[in-house]
């Protein structure tokens, strides 16, 4: 997959979403909470796949439903086939595409990283199985916004797919996952580990010689004391290893990092079309533009529209004639009319609110475009409104 193509190539401004989908090759959706990240990164996924492309998506936590309907219900990262029969007989098509999908298991993804890095199975077994390791995977696998990075550059490196779709976990603080590549290198990089890790003084190698040896100086002693010597243990032989795998960490954090600002990748900011997420859409915004990231769009999911241009008049000769089409006693028929008026002047007053929101969306992000997709009937949870979901984006009107 090419991370390279020039900022020429790629004038998003002359773009629809059609032709975008052409020029990428990973697209990374961000987003609140709950506003419709996986639906679309899974919808756009399909797309790529029925126009002939090997597209990826990587999921977490996909509604049940949807995870059942693209045969996700194991977890354990791995990478699952889903079939476009059915889609492609609808349409009664054909196309060489290949949808694949994969839920991200935290705790694989980062015993899968410590096993490709360990120089050879007895450091891999060696940190595996030390409690200082487990302790810390504990905290660092519970963090996704790391563990979807960290299986991210996995697909990527590894040219199996030509485009990689890249749904991510609600953001509570917005900078989370832009950050993530960088937590494990600060973490290695914190002062304690730095001094156990990184090139030694020859006064350290001693101490950490000492340490490793189980010397019973006096500091040892206390540390013993204090900590448990077993505990001493463990953290000398943690650190031994895990020093080999310093390198591979930064190695790694670099490269996503590059990859984060590539050309060829696009971040599509999910919203929906209420205040609440549309600021955290308008941060993250901001936030990509001042590291020059590429905000290829902001996608306002789940958007009521409404038909404006329908006078009074039109809208109560048509009610009325419905009513009587469908047989209705005049005072039924009224009830069911005022009732209609009522849900219908509801729709239009949130649909304006809703404009408003994307008028305001469209004044404060200067890159990217703004695509409105409707909110479907019912809810996104087989590869049918996958499709339809999918459609609605490709066709969305952009601002
Ligand atoms: N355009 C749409 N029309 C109707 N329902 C939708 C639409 N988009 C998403 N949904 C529904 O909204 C719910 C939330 O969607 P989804 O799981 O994709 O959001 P998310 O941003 O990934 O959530 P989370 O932040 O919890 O991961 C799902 O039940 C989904 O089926
Ligand atoms: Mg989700």
């Amino acid at each position: 997959m090419s991370l390279s193509l020039n900022k020429e190539q790629m004038n998003i401004e002359q773009m629809n979403i059609e032709q975008m989908l052409h020029k990428k090759s990973l697209f990374i959706c961000v987003g609140a909470g709950g506003v419709g990240k996986t639906s679309t990164a899974a919808a756009l996924a399909l797309q790529f796949a029925l126009k002939g492309k090997k597209a990826l998506v990587l999921t977490i936590d996909p509604a049940k439903r949807l995870a059942n309907a693209l045969g996700l219900s194991a977890f354990g990262n791995k990478e699952t086939q889903i079939s476009l029969d059915d889609i492609l007989q609808m349409d009664s098509r054909d196309s060489d595409g290949e949808l694949w999908a994969m839920m991200l298991d935290g705790k694989q993804t980062f015993d899968d990283l410590i096993e490709k890095l360990s120089k050879d199975e007895k450091s891999k077994q060696a940190i595996l199985n030390n409690r200082v390791y487990k302790s810390i995977t504990e905290t660092i696998v519970g963090n996704q916004e790391y563990m979807a990075t960290e299986k991210l550059y996995d697909v990527v490196c590894s040219d199996r797919y030509d485009v990689v779709v890249l749904d991510t976990p609600p953001v509570k603080n917005a900078l989370d996952f832009l950050d993530s590549p960088g937590r494990m290198a600060r973490f290695v990089d914190k002062k304690i580990m730095r001094w156990f890790l990184a090139p030694t003084e020859n006064k350290e190698k001693k101490l950490l010689g000492r340490l490793l040896e189980g010397t019973s100086s006096a500091l040892f002693y206390l540390l013993g004391f204090i900590f448990g010597k077993e505990f001493l243990e463990d953290i000398a032989v943690f650190f031994n290893h895990f020093r080999d795998l310093y390198e591979g960490f930064h190695l790694r954090h670099s490269t996503v990092e590059k990859m984060f600002g590539a050309d060829s990748t696009a971040f599509f900011i999910v919203t929906a079309p209420n205040e609440a997420s549309v600021d955290v859409a308008e941060f993250f915004v901001s936030e990509l533009e001042k590291r020059e990231m590429d905000v290829s769009g902001v996608i306002v999911n789940q958007r009521h529209f409404v038909k404006k241009d329908v006078s009074k008049e039109v809208l109560d000769a048509e009610l009325l004639k419905l009513c009587e089409q469908e047989g209705m006693e005049p005072s039924h028929a009224k009830k069911l009319y005022s009732r209609l008026t009522v849900a219908y002047e509801r729709l239009l007053a949130l649909s304006e609110q809703e404009e408003m929101l994307e008028k305001r969306l469209s004044q404060n992000v200067h890159s990217g475009k703004i695509w409105s997709v409707p909110r479907l009937s019912g809810e996104v949870h087989d590869t049918v409104a996958l499709k339809v979901l999918g459609e609605k984006l490709l066709n969305a009107s952009a601002q």
